[in-house]
């Protein structure tokens, strides 16, 4: 039988940092779609790799005084490794640096530059170098990058430019005819009003500011633009352009590329364009997904809330980590991470549901036939209600998952692991096997559990790989594929189930949670983090204009008598002369601070300090034990001037 192709891609990764649980969840969701079509009969491709090029990871590379080739390969390694203890089973891993996918990008900047899509001119913007990303200045939140939040540097390069404007309105037309192209509907409409219909500005696409690039083979002190370097993945792994097109001519366009939000608009705007341009079909689908958040916010080195998931495995496993992000994070929206909700989520629905499931049935198998599965041959109604639903649910998980809601298809599969709990309430096994006239009853009931068992394995094989094997041990089958939930009889009557270890113990969730906030504490100290006084209550923008502070000149400065830890300054604000105590005797001397600008908070209640009238405060800067104390120093600004 000739299999239908499926080809689903993730993002390829910045080998720049350690991945975090956030990076993992677009893989661990790629892995279950891929594996679960496999399953369902297709030939699956699926892809998965490496950005190597571009600014950040020259930057990186010269600060490790090491080659960028040298760091990224150390990187990639690990980034493998990751991989494997997350059960992705990729099909084509690519990195950016491979031979072959220098070459197609090359070809392709080429072709595009022949028939005039590409051009060179001069170019000057404010650009973020961890994003690679040039911004206008109306495109910047707060002056910052909309995507990253960071500082943007004025850039200025002549510079090879692709005519995205020319493609505009194609692209438009084929995203409102195409309406399953861009998902979930939100982000289709975000790229739609936010970015194409405004007018599309032509893209910069070439850099000369660094060399870690592919070169352009015509101009070789241009390297080529990261993200079309980087889109390029999903046609050159497939051969795109090389003498062996086979990969390519049987799964391209691709099924589905599955992006996390942030870059969405790379994949929905650039990529379509460029395939445009070359001539080729879109991609199908471009799937992006939300954010893993922990505490709050978005997952990220730099915040420091990264959570690791090496540590998470070898704490839990990897199909309870697998489960908690394929079932609790909505697919299509943020979902919240914390080490409270993961645990209990893990005791309720892997330790009580399936793994008490598993236990409790292979227990009786065990107890009551000497481990020997009984055939059905005493069925009542009552069984009924669990094998139809049974029967029922490969379709409903199929559904859920063509339409790309993973947390549906696995609460589909929970129904049915549920509603065979329930009926082991309702026919009372332990009842039953007290009277020998029901041992027939007796073996049926558990005949069903144990297919129910079967049915829910190979349902969950997709997302809970290792879990499915270790069911199929137990309940000890072979009878594995999807085609085998047509009937409710794939279970061998005769057959010797192996009683084997609990598939998921229950976890103490205050222990466990006390020994993960030790393990953190741990790791902080040693990553050189102290304790930190904590936070204050969240305010509003509103509470914060309250305070007026001002830029303020020290025209007189001296101490107090009597008082040691008291300075009087007479200051300059704007041509008005005030009066300000202030407890930082102990760090400066009176002339440090004469003639200095310092922060004021302006419209604070005037009082008396030791006698002597203080008309507001001087800002500073202090260690939590008052060893050292700068105060704020606002440059040469004139005074008066606000500080926001
Ligand atoms: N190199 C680019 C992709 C190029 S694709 C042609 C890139 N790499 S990345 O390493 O920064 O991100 C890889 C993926 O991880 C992206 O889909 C990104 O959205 C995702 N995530 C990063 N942090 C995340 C969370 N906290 N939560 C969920 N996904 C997150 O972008």
């Amino acid at each position: 039988m000739c299999k239908k192709p499926y080809y689903i891609t993730t993002p390829i990764y910045y080998p720049s940092a350690k991945l975090h649980i956030g990076n993992t969840y677009t893989t661990v969701a790629a892995d279950a779609l891929a594996r679960f079509k496999r399953l369902t009969g297709h030939e699956v491709m699926f892809l998965t790799g490496t950005d190597e090029h571009g600014q950040k990871i020259q930057r990186i590379a010269e600060e490790k005084s090491v080659t960028p080739k040298e760091y990224v390969d150390e990187i990639v390694a690990g980034i493998k490794d990751l991989w494997k203890v997350m059960n992705i089973s990729y099909d084509k891993f690519i990195r950016t640096t491979d031979d072959y996918h220098v070459k197609a990008v090359q070809d392709i900047f080429k072709k595009l530059y022949d028939q005039g899509d590409i051009y060179k001119a001069s170019y000057e913007g404010l650009y973020c170098t961890p994003c690679e990303s040039f911004w206008t200045e109306t495109q910047l939140v707060n002056g910052n990058c909309p995507d990253c939040g960071r500082p943007v540097e004025k850039a200025q390069e002549e510079a090879y430019f692709f005519k995205m404007s020319k493609y505009a309105d194609r692209l438009i037309k084929y995203i409102e005819e195409n309406p399953h192209f861009i998902q979930p509907e939100s982000r289709k409409n975000e790229m739609l009003n936010n970015f194409l219909r405004p007018g599309l500005q032509d893209l910069c696409v070439s850099r000369t500011s660094f060399n870690w690039g592919i070169p352009v083979t015509f101009d070789d002190k241009h390297v080529v633009y990261v993200w079309i370097d980087a889109l390029s993945n999903y046609i050159s792994a497939l051969g795109y352009g090389s003498e062996n097109q086979d990969l390519y001519k049987k799964f391209w366009p691709a099924d589905v590329h599955l992006v996390g939000k942030d870059i969405i608009r790379f994949h929905t705007i650039y990529w379509p364009i460029m395939l445009m341009a070359l001539g080729l079909e879109l991609p199908k689908q471009v799937f992006g997904h939300g954010w893993l958040l922990v505490d709050g916010g978005k997952m990220s080195k730099s915040k420091g809330n990264v959570v690791d998931p090496v540590v998470l495995v070898d704490h839990f496993g990897v199909d309870a980590v697998r489960y908690f992000l394929l079932r609790e994070i909505p697919f299509g929206s943020d979902g919240l991470f914390n080490n409270e909700i993961f645990i209990k989520k893990i005791n309720s629905d892997l330790a009580n549901d399936l793994g008490n499931l598993l236990s409790r049935t292979v227990a009786m198998v065990d107890k009551y036939f000497d481990g020997v599965i009984q055939a059905p041959a005493a069925k009542e109604d009552i069984d009924d209600e669990l094998i139809n639903l049974a029967l029922a649910t490969p379709k409903k998980v199929e559904e859920a998952i063509d339409k790309l809601k993973l947390p549906e298809a696995l609460e589909v599969i929970w129904e049915l692991i549920g509603r065979a709990n329930k009926y082991i309430d309702e026919t009372t096994p332990w009842i039953l096997a007290k009277d020998e006239a029901k041992k027939e009853r007796l073996g049926t009931v558990l005949y069903n559990l144990v297919e129910s068992l079967r049915f829910a394995s190979v349902l969950v094989s997709a997302f809970l790989p290792d879990t499915s094997v270790k069911i199929n041990e137990q309940i000890n089958t072979e009878v594995t594929s999807w085609n085998s939930l047509a009937s409710f009889d794939g279970t061998s009557a005769g057959t010797k189930v192996n009683k084997g270890a609990v598939i998921f113990p229950r976890i103490d969730v205050e222990a466990k949670i006390k020994e993960f906030d030790e393990l953190k504490a741990a790791q902080d100290k040693a990553n050189g983090k102290r304790d930190m006084i904590p936070l204050k209550e969240e305010i509003t923008i509103d509470d914060f204009d309250k305070l007026d502070l001002r830029v303020v000149k020290v025209l007189a400065c001296e101490p107090i008598k009597g008082a040691k830890k008291l300075l009087k300054l007479k200051i300059d604000l704007n041509g008005e002369e005030r009066q300000v105590v202030s407890g930082i005797a102990k760090y400066y001397k009176p002339e440090d601070l004469v003639g200095k600008n310092v922060v004021l908070v302006a419209n604070l209640k005037p009082v008396k300090l030791r006698g002597e009238l203080s008309q507001g405060m001087i800002l500073a800067a202090s260690t939590d034990d008052d060893s050292e104390l700068f105060v704020v120093n606002p440059g040469e600004l004139p005074t008066g001037s606000q500080v926001r």
